[in-house]
């Protein structure tokens, strides 16, 4: 049987949900340009090595991944985030080459993982995430949890943790490494495949698992803090003092390690505790990364951002009762009160239209109770009705809604008429 149903995890957005989407779009674009971020907007699908790189152990990449043979034998992966397309843009646009470092962009749009879909988890989501390369600098990590902070708790999101932990450098977590592979080795057996897996490739990502997650190897597992060399503590310790000092409260997760492979210090997650948002808390989350300009062919240089589910942000402001959006409402309904009238009211319509007024009419032929009904739903201002007297002398009814006032006026005069009235309205 054909299937015409939307494939599993992926959703359709509708016109009555658009308005908090178009809410939410304008602000995080106004917050990440007061942070002096530029938006950059990369393909939705690259060639495969842009994302599957070298020995990655991450689910997303192994398991997760959109990967197909185009017609011409390439191999494309649909993208899972948005970090690694940045980071080969940033390179073959030589970016890096730029007078103003760090280069800070942003980027809004959908991502795609296979995964599976429960509330909060789609396979299709849309992600803001924001990236500043080119300079590596505790307190720039400071600034990109900030802004992250920032965002969530201007959308007025209050039930929110902030969780910081660091991986420190690539000393330090071999060293880390090796004292995870050591206290894991006896317990190996009974770990998961995934487990077993990560064990090879990077047992740091054993401390992330879901499966095995009260497993008592887990609980006495080593931490970092302890493999930490002095560079590494004291770059963790600028990172604590900068959010100290902007009074940004977080705790510190010794086994928040994320799910990709390419974080050395820095790392953090924006979870949010209220009760309703189920499994799939984690609001916001990013840190510091140092290879992947050099994987893309640039210069050794160090990036730092995090990425946000907007499916994620509005399911939070649902469940602490936030509404950012703005009463939906129109200036203009123009009412036809005859067959004979519609070729006017299209034109008055249009006329209001070309001066700023968000306008409507009617073409169902409908009763004049039937179109008022539409000027209430449509919580339109002003209702401006055309009937057939109106035609043969030139003019308008205008009956401006908040006062019950009403007028008649001379066509010309209309767009006059309109501009007094939303001139005492403001
Ligand atoms: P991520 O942790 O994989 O990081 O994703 C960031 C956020 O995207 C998550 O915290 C969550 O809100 C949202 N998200 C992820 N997967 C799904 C899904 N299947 N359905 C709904 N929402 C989802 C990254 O993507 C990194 N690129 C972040 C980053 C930027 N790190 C440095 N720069």
């Amino acid at each position: 049987m054909t299937n015409y149903q939307m494939p599993r995890g992926t959703q359709d957005i509708l016109p009555n949900e658009i308005e908090k989407w178009h809410a939410l779009e304008e602000f995080l674009t106004k917050f990440a340009t007061l942070y002096h971020y530029k938006e950059i907007r990369t393909p939705i699908f690259e060639h495969t090595e842009v994302f599957k790189r070298g020995n990655d152990s991450s689910d997303m990449v192994n398991k997760e991944m959109y990967t197909f043979m185009d017609n011409g034998s390439r191999s494309i992966t649909l993208r899972p985030e948005g970090t690694a397309g940045v980071c080969r843009s940033f390179v073959e646009n030589k970016l890096f080459g730029s007078a103003d470092l760090p280069q800070k962009l942003y980027y809004m749009g959908p991502m795609m993982r296979y995964e599976r879909p429960q509330k909060g988890r789609q396979r299709i989501f849309h992600q803001f995430g924001v990236e500043a390369i080119g300079a590596k600098n505790p307190y720039l990590d400071v600034e990109t949890i900030a802004l992250g902070y920032s965002i969530l708790r201007g959308l007025g999101l209050k039930d929110l943790v902030v969780q910081l932990n660091t991986l420190g450098d690539d000393a330090s977590r071999n060293a880390y490494r090796e004292a995870l592979k050591d206290h894991f080795s006896t317990s190996l057996d009974e770990l998961c495949t995934d487990c077993k897996r990560r064990y090879e490739q990077n047992p740091l990502r054993i401390l992330d698992c879901k499966v095995d997650h009260d497993h008592p190897a887990m609980k006495s597992a080593p931490k970092i803090q302890d493999y930490l060399n002095s560079e590494s503590r004291d770059y963790f310790d600028r990172v604590k003092e900068g959010l100290d000092a902007l009074g940004i409260p977080y705790t510190v997760e010794d086994r928040l390690v994320r799910g990709l492979d390419y974080y050395t210090h820095t790392v953090f997650e924006i979870v949010s505790v209220n009760e309703e948002m189920g499994s799939q808390s984690t609001l916001l989350a990013g840190g510091r990364y140092d290879g992947l300009i050099e994987y893309f062919g640039g210069p050794q240089m160090s990036g730092m951002g995090f990425a946000l589910g907007m499916e994620r942000i509005l399911i939070a402001l649902d469940a602490e009762k936030i509404d950012i959006t703005e009463e939906e409402s129109i200036d203009a309904y123009v009412l036809c009160l005859d067959d004979q009238a519609q070729c006017n009211a299209l034109a008055i319509t249009t006329t209001l239209r070309s001066h700023g007024f968000i306008a409507e009419t009617d073409y169902l032929h409908r009763s004049f109770k039937a179109q008022f009904k539409s000027v209430d739903r449509m919580k339109a201002k002003v209702a401006v009705l055309i009937g057939n007297s109106e035609v043969e002398n030139h003019t308008v009814s205008i009956k401006r809604i908040d006062t019950q006032e009403q007028y008649v006026v001379d066509q010309d005069q209309l767009i006059e008429k309109m501009d007094e009235i939303f001139e005492e309205r403001m």
